[in-house]
């Protein structure tokens, strides 16, 4: 999502929910200015975006320091990130989705192409090797995107993904896995899945609300089974159950303006969740 600072005092008003107590303080990896989004490479080196840079960051959880991987010629700021092939990512610039390439030296980054009518793109998630989901957060829906052709169409829209208030923010963070679209609406605190076809990506069915009480920014699949939502400015990350029908989210970690999540991709830290937020990236470490 983006930097609340701004906003905190309406985010007071419309957070509801039980107080979180963290299992453990999240460990500072790099300092960085609010990080909007995060993807782990293959190699375990972390990529991490800014709604007000270009820049693309590359963080060595090892060494605890960051550089630029690269800098997405056309974008003024970046969100959503998903690696759609080993290697190739998805971003989204504005109303642009590009693509960052690392399988050649230097990686190298290229407009797909702009989503002309796009109101406010924030979240986006592999869907298989040649597609992405997109949320707009502005118009409430989700569209595929195909990352050869650029060619879009909308394949869900429910009203939990609409905006509510003056902020044009509602859908936020997506996941898809298995036939399952997991996405946050921030300003509903609310948690929702919805199935979509596997080959086509269009919503087969009506979508459940796992709550609506706590703020959900982005979310990550873990390594457990377990899903794991951030939550903005309620600071943490939290845990879910994802087989549970009225889950009760735990905090794992306490992470200020925590807006997303990935998992760490090698032998050493396959067990630790990689989190954005205001001040940086950070680790925090779960149970599997
Ligand atoms: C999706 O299904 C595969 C194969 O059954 C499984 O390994 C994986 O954990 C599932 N992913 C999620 C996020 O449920």
């Amino acid at each position: 999502m983006f930097n609340f600072l701004p906003i905190l005092p309406l985010i007071a008003q419309v957070v509801s929910g039980t107080p979180l107590t963290p299992r453990q303080a999240a460990q500072q990896v790099v300092r960085l200015n609010s990080i909007e989004n995060v993807a782990v490479r293959q190699n375990g080196l972390i990529l991490a975006t800014n709604m007000n840079q270009a820049t693309l960051h590359q963080i060595d959880p090892v060494a605890k320091t960051s550089s630029t991987a690269v800098t997405v010629s056309g974008a003024s700021g970046l969100s959503g990130i998903a690696e759609y092939q080993p290697e190739k990512f998805a971003v989204i610039g504005g109303k642009g989705i590009y693509r960052v390439d690392f399988t050649v030296t230097p990686p190298k980054s290229t407009l797909i192409k702009t989503i002309t009518e796009a109101n406010n793109l924030n979240g986006l998630s592999a869907f298989d090797e040649n597609t992405v989901l997109v949320a707009d957060a502005g118009k409430g829906n989700v569209l595929r995107f195909d990352v050869n052709t650029g060619a879009y169409s909308e394949v869900a829209k429910d009203p939990t993904m609409a905006p509510t208030g003056g902020i044009p923010f509602g859908i936020d963070g997506i996941r898809y896995a298995n036939g399952t679209l997991w996405y946050t609406n921030i300003f509903k605190n609310s948690f929702h899945k919805i199935p979509l076809d596997p080959v086509t990506a269009k919503s087969t069915g009506a979508q459940t609300t796992l709550w609506s009480n706590l703020m959900g920014d982005d979310l990550c699949f873990g390594p457990n089974g377990k899903i794991y939502v951030t939550t903005n400015s309620r600071n943490s990350l939290v845990e879910v159950d994802p087989t549970a029908a009225r889950p009760s989210p735990v905090s794992v970690g306490s992470v200020t303006g925590s807006t997303s999540c990935s998992f760490g991709r090698t032998d050493r830290d396959r067990n630790v969740a990689y989190v954005g937020g205001g001040q940086g990236v950070f680790a925090v470490t779960v149970k599997i």
